[in-house]
């Protein structure tokens, strides 16, 4: 195996956040530097929180927390805490992390990180997965611009290229919540020689659904992550219920984790996509797929994905299901 990949995951804990954090943990190829939290789906201060819950829960104390921007660029800060409840990860209440505390300066954290990695080989330098609104990762290049040399990929959840948007018609969360920063990062990718954005939107991460066979089988296979996953996840299930007529709920954040360690888990195409900052289709992504505007490919759109490889690769890293076990399950289960 190849030596791990160095990645600093931001993000906004969140319930699929969580889901997301606990595949980068339970996956060798990755070196989890750090974890910078943003404004999004609840309060930084409170993501940070979260996010320790779950380095505690999977005995990961090891990795740094940080918490980064507490407000959206120029937007009034919109919580999602009605989809992700009071606590961020669906009202399960689990206790303050006391054994390790946050830090601040989640964008200084990156800056620094990056800036060591400046003039390493591109194999050592580092990624960045954002699993929330880009308002760390606009103000990283804001403030220290030249950081980005020390940047290998970014690999963004957010946007949608033909699919509906789940905050309007058109916008998805994360680009919709900090839609000026989703704009300066993609703006700053048109000018970086041979960088793009990997943009694991809502065309993909809505294949990925977690129902409750799957979340049953999943406690019978391991049951305390079982549980954690079943007592995080359950506000989701009413509320995608609700909203979305289905019985179960997408979890988006874990497949920009699993596309990253396993390019094949997606397919798309290169364009150039720009970001929407005003009127009635604010945060829409807005992708150049004929190529009208000839400007550089900044980004990799991501249009299909298989959710039952995606499935076998969380059952077998986070659930610990062996390859046959996981078969069985997802299709009988499945099929029953
Ligand atoms: O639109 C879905 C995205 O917004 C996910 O990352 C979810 O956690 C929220 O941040
Ligand atoms: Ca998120």
């Amino acid at each position: 195996m190849n030596a791990p990949k160095k990645v600093i995951i931001d993000c906004d804990p969140g319930i699929d956040d969580a889901l997301a954090l606990m595949l980068a943990l339970s996956s060798p190829e990755l070196e989890i530097l750090g974890i910078t939290v943003v404004c999004g789906n609840v309060p930084a201060h409170m993501g940070a929180e979260n996010a320790l819950k779950v380095l505690k829960m999977m005995g990961r104390m090891d990795i740094p927390v940080f918490i980064g921007e507490q407000s959206p660029l120029v937007r009034t800060y919109v919580d999602a805490m009605d989809t992700h409840g009071d606590d961020g990860l669906g009202e399960s209440h689990y206790p303050q992390v006391t054994e390790i505390r946050p830090s601040e300066g989640a964008v200084q954290f990156l800056a620094r990180t990056l800036r060591d990695a400046a003039e390493a080989p591109d194999e050592k330098k580092i990624s960045i997965i954002a699993l929330g609104p880009m308002t760390n990762i606009a103000s990283l290049i804001r403030q220290y611009p030249d950081s980005l040399a020390g940047l290998d990929e970014l690999v963004s959840m957010g946007g949608s290229y033909k699919s509906h948007g789940n905050c309007s018609p058109v916008a998805e969360y994360n680009y919709w919540c900090d839609p000026h920063a989703a704009k300066e990062v993609y703006e700053a990718f048109s000018t970086l020689t041979g960088k793009q954005i990997h943009m694991v939107g809502l065309d993909v991460t809505r294949e990925i659904v977690l129902t409750p066979n799957l979340l049953e089988y999943m406690q019978c296979l391991n049951p305390e992550r079982g549980e954690f996953i079943r007592r995080i996840t359950r506000f989701y299930f009413d509320f995608h219920w609700k909203q979305e007529g289905i019985i179960g709920c997408v979890i988006n954040d874990p497949l920009a984790v699993a596309y990253f360690i396993d390019r094949t888990m997606c397919s798309g195409f290169s364009a150039h996509t720009e970001v929407e900052t005003e009127g009635i289709c604010l945060g829409q992504t807005v992708v150049d797929d004929h190529d009208f505007w000839k400007r550089e490919k900044n980004s990799v759109i991501l249009t299909k994905t298989d959710s039952m490889r995606f499935m076998k690769f969380f059952f077998t890293r986070v659930i610990g299901a062996c390859e046959e076990q996981v078969l069985e399950g997802l299709m009988g289960r499945v099929m029953r």
